[in-house]
């Protein structure tokens, strides 16, 4: 496995090796939600290239930049043994400058949802999938559907901004009991972690009651607002595959979403119906 920390060694390399590249960015602390992205990426593409990179554009004042989990030996060794060709692994002087060109998530999707409460944050988070882009070039481009707004705006920002590479999404990958896996679940005390499968039972819900008919949105959120009550409620929505929300849940074209705070971390999850 190669190693780059220069994103203009990188770019050589990259062209002139002139192979199908599938890649994989991410913030390191790997885990198997990761390494499935990693898989997927090498049944479609000769090359695999995995960035960590932990981005501090995309977290807000009093975030957990500082403290977000930082594992690069560990990692280095997961991406070896999941057969990752190129790691690329920037220091934060790689990437950016302190005067500095940026993109601004839109105004409206980039500000719903997580968004809302993390304004700017998909400012962020664009700008640097952008840069990476740029910097790998790549074939196709690996993304987790448990992070659907996420998925949704970088696959906006590639029709908007008519970019060539093809986004490829990829199922959520969970623990046994059904937590979605997340490199912020290594903050839960194991009350918290159990508290957070309340996040689970309430998407388990909506889908046992999509799956007796019941489609009325208000109704199958007001279920689940019920079961994650002990919660911190961010929001829980549903949404047709274009991000807009919808009254009469469509099967086939929707996304329940929930957001919730278990103690002081916020966790994510979703079901695409
Ligand atoms: P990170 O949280 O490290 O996630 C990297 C990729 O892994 C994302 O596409 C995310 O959706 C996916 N992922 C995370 N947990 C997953 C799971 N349980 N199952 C399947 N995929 C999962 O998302 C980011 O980093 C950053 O915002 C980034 C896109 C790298 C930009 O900095």
């Amino acid at each position: 496995m190669k190693i780059f920390s220069n994103p203009q060694e990188l770019k050589i390399y990259l062209k002139e090796i002139d192979k199908t590249v599938g890649f994989v960015p991410t913030m390191g602390a790997l885990h198997e939600g990761h390494i499935s992205l990693v898989k997927k990426a090498k049944e479609q593409n000769e090359v695999v290239v995995v960035s960590i990179f932990v981005n501090p554009t995309q977290f807000l004042k009093g975030e957990d930049f500082e403290k977000y989990p930082r594992k690069d030996e560990a990692d280095k060794q997961i991406c070896k043994l999941s057969g990752v060709d190129v790691l690329f692994f920037p220091q934060a002087e790689d990437i950016y400058t302190d005067d500095e060109v940026s993109l601004n998530a839109p105004r409206i999707r980039g500000f719903v949802l997580e968004g809302n409460s993390r304004p700017s944050h998909f400012d962020g988070v664009l700008t640097v999938v952008m840069k990476l882009l740029n910097i790998v070039n790549p074939t196709r481009a690996y993304f987790g559907k448990k992070d659907a707004q996420q998925l949704n705006l970088i696959s906006l920002m590639v029709k908007q901004l008519f970019m060539s590479v093809e986004i490829v999404p990829v199922d959520t990958v969970r623990e046994k009991d059904g937590l979605a896996l997340s490199s912020r679940n290594v903050y839960l005390s194991s009350p918290q972690r159990k508290e957070a499968l309340k996040i689970v039972s309430s998407l388990h819900s909506a889908g046992m009651m999509v799956s007796k008919n019941i489609l009325n949105s208000e109704l199958i959120t007001n279920e689940m607002r019920k079961i994650l009550a002990p919660l911190e409620i961010s929001y829980v929505e549903i949404l047709n595959r274009d991000f807009q929300k919808i009254e009469i849940l469509e099967i086939g074209n929707s996304v329940i979403l929930v957001e919730a705070k278990v103690g002081v971390t916020r966790l994510l999850d979703n079901i695409w119906l």
